[in-house]
């Protein structure tokens, strides 16, 4: 990670392939407290350098009897800092110190009360019991010496533990689940409260450090940044703007494969918020490049091609840049490092505007070290206007994703009314802010519909609502029928060439959000 958009203290989350660890790290840094999610196999050296005030470790799905379950380097729990485990953690936490773990006869899997025995520090206003959220078919047996029991699931089990001298702590229940009542408090009691953390970590010290970051590393040099509208390179381009002023030119291009009225809209709100941004209508070029193209990947490979070009055309006109913006955030950097996480869900690389090797461009990533939520925030604290700040994610190829084969003029016509009207009646019905992405997809089957008296082929349009938390893993949106009814005969009467109307009803995965 880049130390200086760092804060002077920070939590280092150790991942031992929990399907909670990023939750973890984002749990601390709600309590404005940066955290920083490591693999397990980081060493106590590294902890060290980053300032770290305490460590967590995270839970994960092996056994810490499995003769190759993951350890940490042991000098961890000598490091004089607090360290919590949580779940595996605890597991671990109590073997690698003297105790013993045994697998349970009965896991306790789900909601679970605790009952506290210890209010004193990590249970710190918290009532004498809470529900709890379970994952485990071991547990600790028997405590290494100087740890006690502060906490005891309803089954009579050890569920916390703590050792005051060394300060180590350890949890069998995840804390940072939502199903976890007062999971934030205990979280916030060991961040804040047992390792001393203070308030660092907020939008306001994050724009001013980025901006501060931004102004030392590129002094007067010329800066270019594409933009979508979306929020990611959006946020990113106004934190640069707000360092270097006149110095960041912005491009807008049009590939022809944006949502309804897109163009305009987010020209205008990119006006609006003052950047220094200039328009391209390419659509016409891509377009073209995409004739009789059916292949998926070769569709974004053009695509990327053709940006990568109209890109260096147009910004050849306002001189030489040096550096581009980029709008990477923390999940990205994380993967694409490949950190030696455990965590098995990789995201592919797809960014349209993914820079080619040859490029001399220096990069400038001003969201590197932040989650989507935090970026959320920056983006309003800089007064992006809240519809911007709440739409939904939209892939850098466009529409090209959602029309399954070749994309024609008719298939782009059908996808982009078909979801707007998808988004529209969403609006209506107050569910639009609930899900996290809502769309339709067209493709070249043909189905038989009755217009009038005759019978008609017409396109078979699938609308897919999705819930989802990062867009890693996803499930469909159990939407309610009479809305389902509504944009099914919204599609079919209005977008002409419609004829019949599926949900898509497939999670991630197997499946995945996009079609193609
Ligand atoms: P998938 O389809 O991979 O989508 O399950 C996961 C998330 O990524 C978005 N997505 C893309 N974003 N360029 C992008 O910038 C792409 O090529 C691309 N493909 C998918 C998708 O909308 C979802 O939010």
């Amino acid at each position: 990670m880049d130390d200086r958009l760092m804060p002077d203290e920070s939590i280092v989350v150790l991942d031992f392939g929990g399907q909670y660890s990023h939750l973890i790290t984002r749990r601390i840094r709600e309590c404005e407290v940066y955290a920083e999610l490591l693999p397990y196999t980081a060493s106590a050296d590294q902890i060290r350098k980053l300032n770290a005030k305490g460590v967590v470790l995270s839970g994960g799905p092996a056994s810490v009897y499995d003769h190759d379950s993951p350890k940490c380097d042991s000098s961890i729990f000598r490091l004089g800092i607090p360290v919590l485990g949580i779940c595996y953690g605890l597991q671990l936490m109590v073997s690698s110190l003297g105790g013993r773990v045994k697998s349970v006869k009965r896991s306790e899997y789900g909601k679970t009360k605790l009952n506290i025995t210890d209010h004193a520090d990590l249970f710190r206003d918290l009532p004498s019991s809470i529900v709890t959220w379970m994952s485990h078919g071991d547990h600790a047996e028997s405590l290494p010496n100087g740890f006690e029991s502060i906490g005891q699931s309803e089954n009579h089990m050890t569920a916390a533990i703590r050792n005051s001298t060394s300060q180590l702590y350890a949890v069998q229940f995840h804390p940072e689940v939502a199903h976890t009542e007062k999971g934030g408090q205990i979280i916030r009691n060991f961040v804040r409260g047992i390792c001393g953390c203070s308030s660092t970590w907020t939008s306001r010290s994050i724009i001013s450090t980025a901006i501060e970051q931004v102004k030392s590393s590129v002094g007067r040099d010329k800066v270019l940044v594409a933009v979508s509208g979306g929020i990611d390179s959006t946020t990113a381009a106004l934190l640069v703007q707000k360092a270097l002023g006149d110095n960041l030119t912005c491009i807008f291009v049009n590939h022809g494969l944006l949502r309804k009225d897109d163009e305009h809209l987010v020209l205008k709100t990119l006006q609006d918020l003052k950047l220094n941004v200039h328009y391209v209508d390419a659509s016409e070029r891509f377009l073209h490049s995409l004739k009789g193209v059916g292949d998926p990947e070769e569709k974004r490979k053009r695509i990327g091609e053709e940006f990568i070009k109209v890109f260096g055309e147009e910004s050849a006109k306002f001189g030489t840049f040096h550096w581009l913006v980029q709008g990477t955030l923390y999940p990205d950097v994380i993967e694409s490092a490949g950190t030696g996480s455990v965590a098995s869900k990789i995201k592919s690389h797809h960014n349209v505007g993914g820079i080619p090797e040859w490029s001399k461009f220096k990069i400038i990533e001003p969201l590197k070290l932040l989650y989507k939520d935090e970026v959320r925030k920056i983006a309003r604290e800089l007064g992006m206007p809240e519809v911007l700040v709440k739409t939904h994610p939209f892939p850098g190829p466009g529409l090209a994703v959602r029309i399954i084969g070749e994309v024609s003029e008719e298939k782009l016509r059908i996808c982009r009314e078909a979801s707007a009207i998808v988004e529209q009646i969403l609006r209506r019905h107050n569910l639009y802010d609930s899900v996290w992405q809502a769309f339709a997809v067209v493709g070249d089957d043909l189905t038989v519909g009755v217009l009038g008296d005759q019978r008609k082929f017409g396109h078979l349009v699938t609308v897919r609502i999705i819930n989802s938390v990062d867009g890693m893993t996803a499930d469909w949106a159990r939407i309610p029928d009479d809305v389902l009814e509504e944009i099914s005969s919204q599609i079919t009467g209005e977008v002409k060439g419609v004829t019949w109307v599926t949900y898509a009803i497939s999670s991630k995965p197997p499946s995945t959000i996009e079609p193609c």
